[in-house]
C-alpha cells in the first residue's frame, strides 16, 4: 500500500490538472485526412498507450496493449473509430427528433460518444492526458458519428439581429454553441473522475470518499444562525437567478416528469442506469427513526461537445449561461410562444383576482400538473413560467411572477409610447428591456452584498455610471462553469430560512411557514393579498447566514411527500452531485483560486473555524479528497462579503465570463441589440424596490436596497411614490415622439368607449375571451378555479364605468389633449381600411350618444382622468394599424 503522504503530494496530486491548465509537453498530432473507410490517422499519440499521472488510482479502463504502435508513435484511425460508433450503436438508442431537442435526445447521443471514447481509451490504454487533450481533437465529421450529430452543435449559420435567441445559440458569433442551451458545462480545470472517463471520484488514497450523507450530518447540522444585514430576498433573487443560469441535464421520471428517478425501491435489474443513490448509513441520527437506508438519486446526462468531439464526460446545462430572463421566456422559441397571449407583446396570465382589482398570477401548469409540483388534490394546479423549477418553492414563484408582471408591464407602456408596434415588437422590445433590467439589478445590487466591492473590483464586475461599456470579448465563453452549477452557486442553499415569513403592508409579522412545506406547494398564492405578504417578508425577514450550518427542513425534509415525517436531503445532492460531475476536490479549487495549498488538515486552519478543522479530519483521509460545495460554505467570509474566498472566486469568475461573453449586454455599443444612450440610462435607473412597487398591489413602502435590512441611514424605507426610486421612461423608447401623446390618449378614450357601448360587441369580445380560456386551459379547471360568471360580470361593469367616466371628461374639456386626440383619431383612420373606418365610426357615434346620457346624469360618474390614462388599447391598437 503506498502511503498516504506520498500519494498526496502535491506535486502527484495537483500534476493532472496542471497538465490541463498550461498545456502539456505531450505532442497531439491531428491529421487532417479523409476518414471514411480508410486506416488513416484520426489521431497520433506519442509512445504506446501507456500509464500516466492518473494511475495515482485504478485505471479501469487500461486495457492490453494496442496493435497500432510503431515503436515512437501510437496512430488511432478514423476505422477505429467508426468502429467504436458501430459498436455503440449496437447497444444504445439514438434519438434523432425533427424539432426541438430534448435533454434525453442529446444524452443519447452523449451516451453513444463517451462509449466510443471510452471503448477507445480501452483499446490504447489512453493515459488522462491523452482522453482529456487527444480524443477531443479528433475530428469526428470525417467518421459515421457525423450522421447522428445534433445539427445546433454541427454547424450552426449566425445572422446577427437585435434579438437574442431564446436558446442563447448565436450569442458568440464565431463560437455560436458557446453559452448555448445543451452545452457542455465549463471546466476551470480537468476531472477527476475515478475511472478516467465518467465514474465519480474517489479519495486520493484510491479508496472510496466519506458517503455525501456522512460528510452532510457531520460537517452540515442545523445551527440556526442568523445573518446581520441579508433579508431573504437574497435567497429569493439569488435562486431566481441560479434558474437563469443552470440546469444540468438529468433524466426525468417518464410519468411525473418528476427528477429524480426513481432508484431505491427498485431491484438492480429494473434500475434506471444512471441511478447513483445515497446511501445512508445505518446509526443516521434522523434516517434511522423512519428505517430509511437510501435516497434517489440519479447521475447526470453525457453532453455533447460541439462538433461532436470526443473524450470523457461532460455533463450538460439545458439553460443558457447569459442572464437572458429564460425564468421568464423560456429557452425555446416554441415554448416562448406558449407563454405568449399573442396580443400587444403581453405574456399570458391568470387574471386570478381580476374581481378585487388585484394583479394577475402566473398562468396554471396544465400540460404535466404534477411536473415540480406537489398537488393537494386534482383541481389544484400548480404555475407555468419560463423555467420548469418555478414552483420549487413559494418564493421562487413569487418572483418568476413579478418579473412576468413587469414585462407585461412594460409592454403596455412601450405600447402607449409606439402605438404602430405590432405584438411581436412590443413582446421582443419588453422582453429586451426587461432582460437588461435583470442583468442591472444582478450587478447593482445583488453581486455587490454576495461578493463585496473589492471582489467586484478585482474581477471587473463594477457597472459604468453612464455612456456605453466597451467589454465585449468574443474570446470568452459564457458557458456554466461545472464549479459553479455544481457547488460555487449553490452557497445559496446555507442560506435557507426553517420558516418562511408572511409580513403586511405596515412591516409587521403576520405568521410563517415551514419552509418544507411551501417546497414545490405554491398554492398559498391563490388566496388574494398573499403575495404581498410574502414579498413584504422577503424585505423583513433575515437570511440565515452563510456558513456551515444548513436547516434541516432541506438536510431531512426537502420534498417531503404529503403526511410523510422525512424527505430527502440536498447537501448530499451537492457532495453526491460534485463527485458525479467529477469536480475536483475544494484544495484543487484553492489552489486554482491562488489560495495556498495544504498537504494537512491543520493547514485549513484560519481559512475556516478549528472546529470544522477537526471535523474534517476525523471524516476525511485527507484534505485534499473534502468536496467543493462543503469545503466552500465552510470558509470563513472575505471582509465585505458573504462568502469565502474561494466560493467568490468562481462565482465572480463565472459573473465575469457571463458579462464579458455576451454579445446582448445590455451596455454595450454598437451591436445591433445596443441601447441608444438616452434608453441606457434608463435601464440604469432598474432598481428592485421599483420593482416590487410596480408589480404588486398593496405595497406602499420599501427600503431602498430590498436585500438588505431596513435601516434609517443608509437603507432607510421611502414610498413607492415618492419618487425617490426611480422609474425607468419609456418615452426613450418613442419612435415618433411627437405624435405619441395624441396618439395615446385617444386611442384609450375610442377603445373604452367601445367596449362599453356597443353591448353586442362586449358579447363578442368575452365570448371570444371564453372561447380562448376553455382551449388554452381546460373549461372546468376555468371554471372551478375563476368563477368566471362572477370575474365576466364585473369586468363588463368595470369597462363600462370607466368608459362613463372617460367620456365625462372628454365632454368637460373640450380643449384637453383627448378632445383633440379624439378628432385626430378620426382623421388618422380615413386612411386605413374601409372596415377600420366603419368600427371607428361607430364609436364615435355611439360615443356621441353616450355624451347625451352623461349629460343627464353628470353626478354618477366622477371623473377619474389619471386611472382613465392607464389602461392600454391593445385592441384597438391592431385595429388601426394601418
Ligand atoms: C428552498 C430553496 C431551494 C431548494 C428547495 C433547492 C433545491 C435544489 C435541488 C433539489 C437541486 C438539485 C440538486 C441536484 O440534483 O444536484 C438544486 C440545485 C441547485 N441549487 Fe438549489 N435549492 C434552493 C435554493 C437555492 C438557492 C437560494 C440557490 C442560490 C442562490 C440555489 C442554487 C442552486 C444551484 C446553482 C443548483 C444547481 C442547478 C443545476 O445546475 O441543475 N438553490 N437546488
Amino acid at each position: 500500500m503506498v502511503s498516504i503522504r506520498g500519494i498526496y503530494s502535491p506535486s502527484r496530486w495537483t500534476i493532472v490538472l496542471i497538465v490541463l491548465h498550461l498545456g502539456s509537453c505531450i505532442q497531439f498530432q491531428q491529421l487532417d485526412l479523409p476518414g471514411n473507410g480508410n486506416s488513416e490517422c484520426a489521431l497520433v499519440i506519442n509512445g504506446p498507450g501507456r500509464s500516466s499521472h492518473f494511475d495515482y488510482t485504478l485505471n479501469l479502463l487500461r486495457g492490453g496493449g494496442n496493435t497500432d504502435f510503431n515503436g515512437h508513435q501510437t496512430c488511432i484511425t478514423y476505422d477505429a473509430v467508426n468502429a467504436a460508433y458501430l459498436d455503440a450503436r449496437k447497444r444504445i438508442r439514438v434519438s434523432q427528433p425533427h424539432g426541438d431537442w430534448s435533454p434525453s435526445d442529446v444524452g443519447s447521443v452523449g451516451e453513444v460518444l463517451l462509449d466510443i471514447s471510452m471503448n477507445l481509451a480501452r483499446t490504447y490504454g489512453l493515459s488522462y492526458e491523452d482522453i482529456e487533450k487527444g480524443l477531443p481533437l479528433i475530428d469526428t465529421s470525417k467518421t459515421l458519428i457525423r450522421e447522428i450529430c445534433p445539427p445546433f452543435l454541427a454547424n450552426v449559420e449566425c445572422v446577427a439581429g437585435k434579438y437574442r435567441r431564446f436558446d442563447g445559440l448565436c450569442t458568440n458569433l464565431e463560437h455560436p454553441t458557446w453559452g448555448a442551451t445543451n452545452t457542455p458545462f465549463t471546466r476551470l480545470m480537468g476531472p477527476l473522475y475515478s475511472d478516467g472517463m465518467h465514474s465519480p471520484r474517489i479519495s486520493g488514497s484510491g479508496r472510496a470518499l466519506p458517503p455525501s450523507r456522512v460528510v452532510s450530518r457531520t460537517m452540515h447540522p442545523d445551527e440556526g444562525f442568523h445573518d446581520h444585514a441579508g433579508t431573504v430576498m437574497i435567497i429569493a433573487w439569488g435562486q431566481f437567478i441560479d434558474h437563469d443560469f443552470t440546469l444540468q441535464g438529468t433524466p426525468l421520471d417518464p410519468f411525473s416528469k418528476n427528477d429524480p428517478e426513481e432508484c431505491c425501491g427498485r431491484p438492480a435489474h429494473l434500475k434506471h442506469p444512471y441511478c447513483n443513490e445515497i446511501i445512508i448509513p445505518e446509526d443516521d441520527y434522523f434516517y434511522r427513526l423512519w428505517g430509511v437506508k437510501c435516497i434517489d438519486f440519479v447521475r447526470t446526462f453525457p453532453s455533447v461537445r460541439p462538433g461532436c468531439r470526443l473524450g470523457s464526460k461532460v455533463p450538460f446545462n439545458t439553460l443558457t449561461g447569459v442572464l437572458d430572463a429564460n425564468t421568464v421566456y423560456g429557452v425555446k422559441e416554441t415554448f416562448a410562444r406558449k407563454l405568449r397571449s399573442g396580443v400587444g407583446g403581453l405574456l399570458r396570465m391568470n387574471p386570478a383576482f381580476e374581481q378585487y382589482g388585484l394583479k394577475d398570477l402566473l398562468p396554471l401548469k396544465l400540460d404535466y400538473p404534477d411536473e415540480g409540483c406537489t398537488r393537494p388534490n386534482a383541481t389544484m394546479y400548480c404555475f407555468e413560467a419560463g423555467e420548469i423549477r418555478v414552483n420549487e418553492q413559494l418564493v421562487l414563484t413569487v418572483m418568476h411572477t413579478l418579473m412576468a408582471r413587469e414585462h407585461n408591464r412594460l409592454a403596455r407602456g412601450l405600447a402607449e409610447v409606439n402605438p404602430h408596434w405590432d405584438d411581436e415588437t412590443l413582446f421582443q422590445e419588453a422582453r429586451r428591456i426587461n432582460i437588461g433590467i435583470v442583468q442591472h439589478i444582478t450587478y447593482n445590487e445583488f453581486l455587490p452584498i454576495l461578493l463585496g466591492k473589492d471582489v467586484m473590483e478585482k474581477f471587473g464586475l463594477l457597472l459604468q455610471k453612464d455612456g456605453y461599456w466597451n467589454g465585449y470579448d468574443s474570446s470568452v465563453n459564457p458557458g456554466v462553469i461545472d464549479a459553479f452549477a455544481a457547488a460555487a452557486y449553490r452557497f445559496g442553499h446555507s442560506l435557507l430560512p426553517t420558516a418562511v415569513e408572511r409580513w403586511s403592508k405596515a412591516h409587521k409579522f403576520i405568521a410563517s411557514k415551514r419552509l418544507s412545506d411551501l417546497i414545490r406547494r405554491p398554492h398559498d398564492l391563490y388566496r388574494a393579498g398573499i403575495l404581498d405578504e410574502y414579498v413584504m417578508g422577503l424585505m423583513n425577514q433575515v437570511a440565515q447566514a452563510m456558513d456551515d450550518s444548513i436547516t434541516q427542513e432541506v438536510t431531512n425534509h426537502l420534498f417531503k411527500k404529503p403526511g410523510a415525517r422525512f424527505g430527502m436531503d440536498l447537501v448530499s445532492f451537492n457532495m453526491q452531485r460534485g463527485r458525479e460531475f467529477g469536480l475536483p476536490g475544494y484544495m484543487e479549487f484553492r489552489k486554482f483560486c491562488g489560495l495556498p495549498w495544504t498537504d494537512n488538515f491543520d493547514g485549513l486552519f484560519g481559512a475556516m473555524p478549528n472546529e470544522t478543522v477537526r471535523k474534517y479530519s476525523s471524516i476525511f483521509e485527507h484534505p485534499g479528497d473534502v468536496d467543493l460545495w462543503s469545503g466552500g460554505v465552510s470558509e470563513r467570509p472575505l471582509p465585505g462579503s458573504m462568502l469565502g474566498p474561494t466560493f467568490a472566486c468562481i462565482i465572480a469568475t463565472q459573473f465575469s465570463y457571463s458579462r464579458r461573453g455576451d454579445r446582448f449586454w445590455y451596455e454595450l455599443p454598437n451591436q445591433p441589440s445596443s441601447f441608444t444612450p438616452p434608453q441606457l440610462q434608463e435601464i440604469r435607473k432598474a432598481r428592485l424596490a421599483r420593482i416590487i412597487c410596480d408589480n404588486t398591489d398593496l405595497i406602499d413602502t420599501i427600503q431602498l436596497y430590498p436585500m438588505v435590512l431596513p435601516d434609517h441611514e443608509i437603507n432607510p424605507r421611502v414610498p413607492c411614490r415618492s419618487g425617490v426610486i426611480p422609474s425607468i421612461d419609456l418615452t426613450k423608447w418613442a419612435e415618433r415622439p411627437h405624435e405619441q401623446f395624441r396618439f395615446q390618449h385617444g386611442y384609450c378614450f375610442v377603445y373604452r368607449n367601445y367596449n362599453a357601448i356597443d353591448f353586442r360587441h362586449i358579447v363578442i369580445f368575452y365570448v371570444k375571451l371564453l372561447r380562448l380560456l376553455i382551449v388554452l386551459f381546460n373549461a372546468r379547471a376555468v371554471i372551478q378555479s375563476f368563477k368566471i360568471k362572477d370575474i365576466f360580470l364585473r369586468l363588463f361593469i368595470k369597462r363600462a364605468r370607466h368608459s362613463y367616466r372617460s367620456i365625462h371628461y372628454l365632454r368637460n374639456h373640450p380643449d384637453s389633449h383627448q378632445y383633440h386626440s379624439y378628432t385626430y383619431l378620426y382623421k388618422k383612420a380615413i386612411q386605413c381600411k374601409p372596415q377600420v373606418i366603419e368600427e371607428v365610426g361607430t364609436n364615435i357615434f355611439q360615443t356621441n350618444s353616450l355624451l347625451s346620457f352623461i349629460e343627464v346624469q353628470p353626478q354618477i360618474f366622477p371623473v377619474d382622468f389619471k386611472y382613465a390614462l392607464s389602461t392600454v388599447c391593445d385592441n384597438i391598437l391592431k385595429r388601426m394599424d394601418c
